[in-house]
């Protein structure tokens, strides 16, 4: 019942196995196309991370989950099982989801994927989930409250009349997958701790056009939107630093740095 805070030699591996969960997202892309199933992905992602990467794909297993990557589609919210029967079809927007663990650490990040030209608000979702992100990671250096990242989050979405989940948050992570602190993507009562060096954690945020209430499926794991509306979902691993943060699983194609520096 106590943060982590990584040793330097911790942060090494955390870094190495952050780049690798990036590197997935990039490899994946191109197979991302109109008539690919999102079983097809899970098992190219699959002989990548074991046989490429050296890495395992920590979701597969994790609480009886049945697959290495997560496939969300449309108005699925998160835990989208991979499927080979279920394709994807134009207009589609997917989130995929990459875990992996490597040398006794765990990384965490997804974004999302257009499947040719999805509608506006179906983009537009999708641009101002990723900046939601964005922002909050700018605010993480030592000495702020917890509770400014999810405030931070509310104000970009509610300023767009979106809904930000409640059900599921970031997470600490390192030698656990999910560890303290629970980082909430909205404004909490509580302040929260104090950021300091060396904390490692998730921001994750997902958000829905409608109706922030969500359910989940027959399978156990699949959440959707309560009102079937679409769901977005961008997620980073982050390193809190002496001047600011590390974003541990930062991609090439980011417009945003991997290190923040705010001295
Ligand atoms: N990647 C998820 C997260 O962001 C965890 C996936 S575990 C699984 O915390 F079992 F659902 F795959
Ligand atoms: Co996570
Ligand atoms: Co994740």
């Amino acid at each position: 019942m106590a943060i982590h805070i990584k040793t330097s030699d911790e942060i090494k591996k955390m870094r190495i196995v952050g780049k690798l969960a990036a590197e997935v997202l990039e490899f994946i892309e191109p197979y991302i196309k109109i008539g690919i199933s999102t079983g097809e992905l899970d098992s190219i992602c699959h002989k990548y991370i074991t046989q490429v990467q050296q890495a395992k794909p920590a979701s597969l297993g994790y609480q009886g989950f049945p697959k290495s990557i997560c496939t969300s589609v449309n108005d699925v919210v998160c835990h989208g099982i991979p499927n080979i029967n279920q394709k994807l079809k134009e207009g589609d927007i997917i989130n995929i989801d990459i875990t992996l663990f490597k040398e006794g650490f765990y990384s965490d990040t997804s974004k999302m994927f257009f499947i040719g030209n999805p509608t506006n608000i179906g983009k537009k979702l999708c641009d101002i989930t990723q900046n939601s992100l964005y922002l909050a990671i700018q605010k993480i250096k030592p000495g702020i409250r917890l509770n400014i990242l999810g405030q931070t989050i509310q104000n970009a979405i509610e300023k767009e009349q979106f809904s930000i989940v409640r059900e599921y948050c970031g997470h600490g992570i390192g030698k656990n997958l999910h560890e303290e602190p629970q980082i909430l993507h909205y404004k909490a009562d509580d302040q929260g701790i104090i950021l300091i060096p060396g904390m490692t954690f998730t921001i994750e945020p997902m958000i829905n056009i409608g109706s922030y209430k969500t359910k989940i499926m027959q399978d156990g794991w699949t959440v959707k939107t309560k009102d079937h509306s679409l769901s977005a979902q961008y997620e980073h691993t982050l390193l809190v630093t002496e001047s600011g943060c590390e974003i541990l699983t930062h991609r090439q194609e980011e417009t945003i740095p991997f290190i923040i520096n705010h001295t």
